[in-house]
Protein backbone atom coordinates (compact mmCIF):
# COMPACT_ATOMS: atom_id res chain seq x y z
CA UNK A 1 0.00 0.00 0.00
CA UNK A 2 1.36 3.34 -0.64
CA UNK A 3 0.98 5.84 1.56
CA UNK A 4 -2.42 7.44 0.04
CA UNK A 5 -3.89 3.93 -0.23
CA UNK A 6 -2.82 3.62 3.51
CA UNK A 7 -4.59 7.06 4.73
CA UNK A 8 -7.49 5.22 2.53
CA UNK A 9 -7.71 2.32 4.86
CA UNK A 10 -10.34 2.02 7.17
CA UNK A 11 -9.73 -1.51 8.84
CA UNK A 12 -6.73 -2.31 11.17
CA UNK A 13 -4.07 -4.66 10.48
CA UNK A 14 -2.54 -7.04 13.17
CA UNK A 15 -0.04 -9.70 12.82
CA UNK A 16 0.55 -12.68 15.38
CA UNK A 17 3.71 -14.38 15.27
CA UNK A 18 6.37 -16.09 17.06
CA UNK A 19 8.17 -19.17 16.54
CA UNK A 20 7.12 -22.98 16.09
CA UNK A 21 4.41 -24.12 18.27
CA UNK A 22 3.62 -20.84 20.49
CA UNK A 23 -0.32 -20.81 19.87
CA UNK A 24 -1.12 -18.33 17.73
CA UNK A 25 -4.08 -20.30 15.65
CA UNK A 26 -5.86 -20.86 18.87
CA UNK A 27 -5.12 -17.08 19.62
CA UNK A 28 -6.56 -15.99 16.28
CA UNK A 29 -9.46 -17.45 17.02
CA UNK A 30 -10.23 -15.67 20.54
CA UNK A 31 -9.05 -12.05 18.89
CA UNK A 32 -11.32 -12.45 16.26
CA UNK A 33 -13.93 -13.68 18.65
CA UNK A 34 -13.58 -10.72 20.74
CA UNK A 35 -13.51 -8.36 18.20
CA UNK A 36 -16.19 -9.31 16.56
CA UNK A 37 -18.03 -8.69 20.11
CA UNK A 38 -16.98 -5.26 19.76
CA UNK A 39 -18.84 -5.40 16.42
CA UNK A 40 -15.86 -5.67 13.84
CA UNK A 41 -15.63 -7.76 11.16
CA UNK A 42 -13.17 -9.32 10.97
CA UNK A 43 -10.96 -11.44 8.32
CA UNK A 44 -8.06 -14.18 9.58
CA UNK A 45 -5.89 -14.71 7.30
CA UNK A 46 -1.86 -16.22 7.26
CA UNK A 47 1.55 -16.42 5.86
CA UNK A 48 3.20 -17.69 4.03
CA UNK A 49 -0.40 -18.49 1.95
CA UNK A 50 -4.02 -16.20 2.55
CA UNK A 51 -4.45 -16.47 -0.86
CA UNK A 52 -4.63 -18.89 -3.97
CA UNK A 53 -1.33 -17.65 -5.59
CA UNK A 54 0.30 -17.39 -2.19
CA UNK A 55 -0.77 -21.33 -0.97
CA UNK A 56 0.89 -22.53 -3.78
CA UNK A 57 4.06 -20.63 -2.98
CA UNK A 58 3.22 -21.71 0.94
CA UNK A 59 3.87 -25.69 -0.71
CA UNK A 60 6.97 -24.67 -1.96
CA UNK A 61 8.65 -23.50 1.46
CA UNK A 62 7.52 -25.84 3.94
CA UNK A 63 6.93 -29.24 2.38
CA UNK A 64 10.29 -30.75 1.71
CA UNK A 65 14.21 -31.24 2.85
CA UNK A 66 15.61 -28.20 4.68
CA UNK A 67 18.50 -28.00 2.08
CA UNK A 68 15.91 -27.30 -0.61
CA UNK A 69 16.39 -23.56 -0.66
CA UNK A 70 19.43 -21.63 0.60
CA UNK A 71 17.99 -18.26 2.70
CA UNK A 72 18.02 -15.66 0.14
CA UNK A 73 15.64 -18.07 -1.92
CA UNK A 74 13.47 -18.24 0.77
CA UNK A 75 13.17 -15.07 1.37
CA UNK A 76 12.38 -14.02 -2.41
CA UNK A 77 9.98 -16.77 -2.41
CA UNK A 78 8.21 -15.37 1.16
CA UNK A 79 7.87 -12.11 -0.22
CA UNK A 80 6.83 -12.88 -3.59
CA UNK A 81 3.90 -14.95 -1.27
CA UNK A 82 3.64 -11.90 1.06
CA UNK A 83 2.94 -9.64 -2.59
CA UNK A 84 0.67 -11.41 -3.46
CA UNK A 85 -1.28 -11.89 -0.28
CA UNK A 86 -1.56 -8.32 0.41
CA UNK A 87 -3.08 -7.40 -3.33
CA UNK A 88 -5.47 -10.14 -3.35
CA UNK A 89 -6.49 -10.43 0.41
CA UNK A 90 -5.13 -7.88 2.56
CA UNK A 91 -5.82 -4.70 1.18
CA UNK A 92 -9.20 -5.51 -0.67
CA UNK A 93 -10.38 -6.21 2.94
CA UNK A 94 -8.70 -2.82 4.53
CA UNK A 95 -10.34 -1.19 1.95
CA UNK A 96 -13.26 -2.19 3.16
CA UNK A 97 -12.65 -1.68 6.92
CA UNK A 98 -12.46 -5.31 7.57
CA UNK A 99 -10.17 -5.89 10.51
CA UNK A 100 -7.80 -8.65 8.96
CA UNK A 101 -5.36 -10.71 11.81
CA UNK A 102 -3.35 -12.32 10.03
CA UNK A 103 -0.90 -15.26 11.51
CA UNK A 104 2.41 -14.33 10.25
CA UNK A 105 3.75 -11.64 8.29
CA UNK A 106 7.16 -10.13 7.52
CA UNK A 107 8.47 -10.26 10.82
CA UNK A 108 8.77 -13.71 10.19
CA UNK A 109 10.74 -13.32 7.58
CA UNK A 110 12.78 -11.10 9.21
CA UNK A 111 13.50 -13.08 12.25
CA UNK A 112 13.62 -16.78 10.25
CA UNK A 113 15.66 -15.79 7.15
CA UNK A 114 17.13 -12.89 8.83
CA UNK A 115 17.72 -14.13 12.52
CA UNK A 116 17.99 -17.48 11.20
CA UNK A 117 19.82 -17.99 8.43
CA UNK A 118 21.73 -14.67 8.95
CA UNK A 119 20.43 -13.03 5.41
CA UNK A 120 21.30 -9.37 5.43
CA UNK A 121 18.98 -6.68 7.72
CA UNK A 122 19.64 -4.23 4.90
CA UNK A 123 18.89 -7.11 2.01
CA UNK A 124 15.33 -7.89 3.28
CA UNK A 125 14.39 -4.25 4.27
CA UNK A 126 15.47 -3.62 0.34
CA UNK A 127 12.86 -6.59 -0.67
CA UNK A 128 10.32 -5.32 2.01
CA UNK A 129 9.95 -1.97 -0.08
CA UNK A 130 9.73 -3.62 -3.30
CA UNK A 131 6.96 -6.24 -2.30
CA UNK A 132 5.19 -4.30 0.42
CA UNK A 133 6.05 -0.65 0.18
CA UNK A 134 5.42 1.33 3.40
CA UNK A 135 2.69 -0.44 4.68
CA UNK A 136 2.99 -1.74 8.17
CA UNK A 137 0.93 -3.81 10.66
CA UNK A 138 -1.11 -1.67 13.31
CA UNK A 139 -0.13 -3.80 15.96
CA UNK A 140 1.70 -6.98 15.99
CA UNK A 141 1.58 -9.37 18.70
CA UNK A 142 4.71 -11.60 19.56
CA UNK A 143 4.12 -14.91 21.27
CA UNK A 144 7.39 -15.44 23.16
CA UNK A 145 7.69 -19.67 24.06
CA UNK A 146 11.36 -21.62 24.84
CA UNK A 147 12.01 -23.45 21.60
CA UNK A 148 11.97 -26.81 23.40
CA UNK A 149 8.65 -26.21 24.46
CA UNK A 150 7.24 -25.26 21.05
CA UNK A 151 8.86 -27.68 18.83
CA UNK A 152 7.34 -30.56 21.31
CA UNK A 153 4.16 -28.52 20.72
CA UNK A 154 4.28 -28.15 16.85
CA UNK A 155 5.57 -31.94 16.36
CA UNK A 156 2.39 -33.02 17.88
CA UNK A 157 -0.02 -31.89 15.30
CA UNK A 158 1.99 -31.97 12.02
CA UNK A 159 1.38 -33.19 9.07
CA UNK A 160 3.84 -32.74 5.79
CA UNK A 161 4.86 -29.21 6.79
CA UNK A 162 7.61 -30.06 8.73
CA UNK A 163 10.43 -28.30 6.59
CA UNK A 164 11.30 -25.60 9.45
CA UNK A 165 10.91 -27.98 12.17
CA UNK A 166 13.38 -29.94 10.58
CA UNK A 167 16.01 -27.24 11.07
CA UNK A 168 18.27 -27.97 14.29
CA UNK A 169 17.82 -26.18 17.45
CA UNK A 170 19.90 -23.39 17.52
CA UNK A 171 18.29 -21.94 14.52
CA UNK A 172 15.07 -21.99 16.43
CA UNK A 173 16.68 -20.01 19.28
CA UNK A 174 18.08 -17.58 16.79
CA UNK A 175 14.39 -17.49 15.38
CA UNK A 176 13.41 -16.64 19.18
CA UNK A 177 16.02 -13.96 19.98
CA UNK A 178 15.58 -12.08 15.51
CA UNK A 179 11.63 -11.38 16.97
CA UNK A 180 11.95 -10.67 20.64
CA UNK A 181 15.11 -8.04 18.82
CA UNK A 182 12.30 -6.59 16.69
CA UNK A 183 10.19 -6.02 19.43
CA UNK A 184 12.97 -4.17 21.30
CA UNK A 185 13.62 -2.04 18.35
CA UNK A 186 9.73 -1.39 17.52
CA UNK A 187 7.76 -1.01 21.24
CA UNK A 188 5.07 0.92 19.61
CA UNK A 189 3.98 -1.19 16.66
CA UNK A 190 5.18 -4.80 18.72
CA UNK A 191 4.03 -6.20 22.53
CA UNK A 192 5.74 -9.56 23.35
CA UNK A 193 3.49 -12.02 25.15
CA UNK A 194 4.55 -14.82 27.31
CA UNK A 195 3.13 -17.42 25.30
CA UNK A 196 3.52 -20.50 28.33
CA UNK A 197 0.58 -18.85 30.35
CA UNK A 198 -2.76 -20.28 30.05
CA UNK A 199 -4.55 -19.84 26.53
CA UNK A 200 -7.37 -17.76 28.97
CA UNK A 201 -4.58 -15.68 30.06
CA UNK A 202 -2.94 -15.22 26.88
CA UNK A 203 -6.01 -14.08 25.44
CA UNK A 204 -6.93 -11.54 27.38
CA UNK A 205 -3.57 -10.11 27.55
CA UNK A 206 -3.88 -9.51 23.88
CA UNK A 207 -7.53 -8.25 24.07
CA UNK A 208 -6.12 -5.81 26.35
CA UNK A 209 -3.44 -4.71 24.30
CA UNK A 210 -5.99 -4.16 21.34
CA UNK A 211 -8.58 -2.44 22.91
CA UNK A 212 -5.93 0.15 24.88
CA UNK A 213 -3.64 0.12 21.19
CA UNK A 214 -6.43 -0.10 18.70
CA UNK A 215 -9.34 2.30 20.70
CA UNK A 216 -11.69 -1.14 19.38
P1 LIG B 1 3.29 -21.76 10.18
O1 LIG B 1 3.82 -23.05 10.70
O2 LIG B 1 3.12 -20.72 11.24
O3 LIG B 1 2.08 -21.93 9.33
O4 LIG B 1 4.44 -21.16 9.20
C1 LIG B 1 5.06 -21.95 8.26
C2 LIG B 1 6.55 -21.87 8.38
O5 LIG B 1 7.08 -20.82 7.55
C3 LIG B 1 7.07 -21.61 9.77
O6 LIG B 1 8.02 -22.61 10.07
C4 LIG B 1 7.77 -20.27 9.68
C5 LIG B 1 8.11 -20.12 8.22
N1 LIG B 1 8.17 -18.75 7.72
C6 LIG B 1 9.40 -18.19 7.36
O7 LIG B 1 10.43 -18.83 7.50
N2 LIG B 1 9.42 -16.93 6.87
C7 LIG B 1 8.29 -16.19 6.67
O8 LIG B 1 8.36 -15.05 6.19
C8 LIG B 1 7.01 -16.78 7.03
C9 LIG B 1 5.75 -16.00 6.84
C10 LIG B 1 7.01 -18.06 7.56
Amino acid sequence: MTGAQERAKKGRFITLEGGEGAGKSTQIAHLKAFLEKRGRSVLTTREPGGAPGAEMVRKLLVEGPAERWDGVTEALLHFAARREHLRSTVWPALKRGDWVVSDRFADSTMAYQGGGYGIDRALLDKLYGIAVGDFRPDLTVILDLPVEAGLARAAARRGNETRYESLPRDFHERVRKGFLDIAAAEPDRCLVIDATAGVEAVASAIAEAVTRRLKV
